[in-house]
């Protein structure tokens, strides 16, 4: 037994909780750094992962005996429950079958996002964990960051009046649309998913999270411009080391990859493009791999940039636009309320008091960038710490991103999805039932519930957390 502090301001007692790992990738090593880090909290017995050098790594670093590591999930799941909770975070197309097959055998589960690139594989998943009585986590760790925290409580706290609108930008950065995007693992929506699933549903679910309910209605532009064969430079070779114009381009991959490794900097995004960080394992996957090509000669489908606008219960609207062609950093929202205007750039927030003129300035404790690399901005840490505590202590109230806030703001996703390829705007399913954290309230046949159900429709009502650090200017 151990005390814990999370953020929640609780001391609750707490045994480590027993994890298995499912896919030892960005997501899962990255997880499994924090559990390193919080032993007291949990411990990691198993991994399933392909790769051998992956599994070989995580299971030396965290100790795990040979026959408890596997190449594959299924071989793990074929030995019934070993563990309190699995981290599920193979590839987008990946998550509904394992989700489905790790609760039925009793594992809590924290599942990366998307929950899948459909909305029958994420309904499925939903119906599988509430059947089997588990937690189930999504990775939506923008609603775990200080920082959003603190934006939350104060939209809950009325101090804005009534939210009318919100503007909210995500600069993905141009080298990062590059390396994920153009290059890399989400380039194809049919190998993982859209653009708007696989960047922007943190955006969309955040967007929900923070107004305290999912949108009625959406529309949706957008599309891939730039990072086609057309705009090719002349003269540009298929791959960046055997290119003449290559110091003229800004998406150059030797200019980044190799740039990274002189550097030191073995973390992602070089952690994705080789394992082996020597200067031949570099320069093999650029004059081979797909992290060499050219921008301009991918095969690649994934828009470069979208707007979404939403209409929510109340008449709110918002606003959302995703681009790549911007510095990478983190999200900036501006929240309109009908008292005071709310501006933040993901690490100091501004309020302008309409009344008095007075502008307050909220800086939630500094926890790093906004990417990967760097925890998600307390993110990845926050995810952890809220889902080790819910396991640990049964309550499911500290896992904000449960089954059915997730499930709606997915649905949010597809429709806006839609919108785009169809030029329409989309009404919302009505969803069935009261949105909750907790993810207990049980669904019910949208045709009996429409009319029932209202006045909770898209109502989340996942709540804000801790004090603050403030000041007034
Ligand atoms: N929450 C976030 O902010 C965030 C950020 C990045 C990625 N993601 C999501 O996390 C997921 C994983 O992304 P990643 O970057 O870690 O990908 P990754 O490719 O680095 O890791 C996935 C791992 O799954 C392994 N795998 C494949 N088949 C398997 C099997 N049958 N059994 C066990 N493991 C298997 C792969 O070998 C790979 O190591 C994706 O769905 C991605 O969209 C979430």
């Amino acid at each position: 037994m151990n005390l814990a502090t999370g953020p929640y301001g609780k001391i609750t007692p707490m045994a480590p909780v027993s994890l298995i790992v499912v896919g030892a990738g960005q997501r899962g090593a990255g997880y499994a750094r924090w559990v390193r880090r919080h032993p007291d909290r949990a411990t990691v017995v198993a991994v399933a992962e392909p790769s051998q050098v992956r599994r070989a790594r995580l299971a030396t670093e965290h100790g795990i005996a040979p026959e408890n590591t596997a190449a594959d999930w299924q071989d793990l799941a074929a030995r019934g429950q070993i563990a309190d909770a699995v981290l599920i975070c193979t590839q987008d197309r990946m998550h509904a079958e394992p989700a489905e097959a790790f609760a039925a055998l009793g594992y809590h589960i924290l599942l990366e996002k998307p929950m899948a690139p459909d909305e029958a594989g994420c309904q499925r998943i939903v119906a599988a964990v509430e059947k089997a009585g588990v937690m189930l986590a999504v990775g939506h760790v923008m609603r775990y960051t200080p920082y959003t925290r603190a934006v939350k409580q104060i939209a809950d706290s009325g101090q804005l009046g009534d939210v009318m609108s919100v503007q909210h930008l995500e600069p993905v950065g141009f080298w990062h649309q590059a390396h994920s995007y153009v290059r890399g693992n989400w380039r194809r929506s049919d190998l993982a998913t859209t653009m708007l699933m696989a960047k922007s549903c943190h955006d969309l679910d955040w967007l929900q999270y923070v107004l305290g309910r999912a949108p009625l209605r959406v529309s949706s532009f957008g599309s891939l411009t730039h990072f086609t064969a057309a705009n090719r430079p002349p003269g540009a070779a298929d791959r960046c080391v055997a290119c003449s114009v290559e110091p003229d381009c800004p998406y150059s991959a030797t200019r980044l990859y190799r740039g990274l490794l002189d550097r030191g900097e073995h973390g992602w995004p070089l952690s994705v493009v080789v394992d082996d960080f020597s200067p031949q394992a570099l320069e093999e996957a650029l004059d081979n791999g797909p992290y060499g090509r050219c921008v301009y000669a991918c095969d690649n489908d994934a828009v470069d940039h979208q707007v979404v606008t939403l209409e929510y219960p109340g008449a709110t609207t918002a606003t959302f636009t995703m681009t790549a062609f911007t510095q990478a950093g983190h999200r900036r929202t501006q929240v309109f309320g009908t008292r005071a205007e709310l501006t933040g750039d993901g690490e100091t927030i501004r309020v302008y008091d309409f009344l008095t003129g007075a502008e307050r300035t909220v800086t939630p404790a500094a926890a790093g960038g906004m990417n990967a690399e760097e925890g998600h901005a307390g993110g990845d840490a926050g995810l952890m710490d809220a889902f080790t505590a819910a396991v640990a202590t049964g309550n499911r109230e500290l896992i904000s991103s449960g089954p059915r806030e997730s499930l709606a703001s997915h649905l949010a996703v597809f429709a806006a999805e839609r919108a785009r390829l169809n030029g329409t705007v989309e009404t919302i399913p009505p969803y069935a039932g009261k949105l909750s954290r907790t993810g207990r309230v049980a669904a019910q046949p949208a045709t009996t519930c429409t009319r029932q159900v209202w006045p909770w429709h898209g109502v989340d009502t996942s709540t804000s957390r801790p004090a603050l650090v403030s000041r007034t200017v």
